[in-house]
């Protein structure tokens, strides 16, 4: 198979890097508007990309109409936010906290989601989650029609760094799927 992906014809761009680019860790990110509303939606267009000092880089593509999402907006407001690791058990609530909620509704009260305090920034994170990761606007770029996010981590928390534990789950292709099987090596 042949894909042309800057003239894609019979095909989705998307549907190949996503389905070749695999698996992709979760983001789930808590953001607080200016106003005080916090925000909660996942993004899988996000990885780590340096370590002294821990950096970050998420995603963020801009609405049909060419709005910001909330997430990105809030995070160009205050400039702070807070990863919250996804687990397996999480999987219907990552789903329905990717749903198109107008700005002024918490997915946080919406959804039931217990908030806790962080201890770096003042975005809230999720209490359940069994780890995360405080963030602060370091670098802002606008490509195509993207918002990349890149946060240094301040602070990070975990129940354990032991996968097993931790039962990640990750973005394969359009899905979702479990990180747990090691190869050698
Ligand atoms: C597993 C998963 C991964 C997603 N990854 C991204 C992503 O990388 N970039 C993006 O812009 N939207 C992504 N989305 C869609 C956003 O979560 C969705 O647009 C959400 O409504 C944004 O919420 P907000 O306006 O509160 O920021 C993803 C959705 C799911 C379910």
């Amino acid at each position: 198979m042949l894909f042309d992906m800057e003239n894609p014809e019979g095909f989705d761009p998307y549907h190949v890097l996503t389905n070749l680019v695999i698996p992709r860790p979760i983001a789930w990110v808590s953001s607080v508007s200016s106003e005080g509303i916090p925000n909660l939606a996942p993004f899988s267009f996000y990885n780590a990309v340096c370590d002294e000092p821990p950096v970050v880089i998420i995603s963020v593509s801009k609405r049909e109409d060419g709005r910001r999402k909330d997430t990105a907006r809030n995070i160009l407001e205050t400039k702070e936010f807070v990863i919250n690791f996804v687990s397996e058990e999480f999987l219907e609530l990552v789903k329905k906290s990717s749903e198109d909620y107008p700005p002024h509704i918490s997915e946080f009260e919406t959804l039931g989601i217990q908030k806790a305090r962080s201890y770096r920034v003042k975005v809230p994170r999720v209490a359940k989650a069994k780890a995360w990761l405080e963030c602060v606007l370091i670098k802002h770029e606008e490509l195509f029609n993207y918002d990349l996010i890149f946060g240094r981590v301040v602070f990070a928390g975990a129940e354990s760094l032991n996968y097993e534990v931790l039962k990640p789950l990750g973005r394969l292709s359009g899905r979702f799927c479990k990180i747990i099987e090691i190869a050698q090596g």
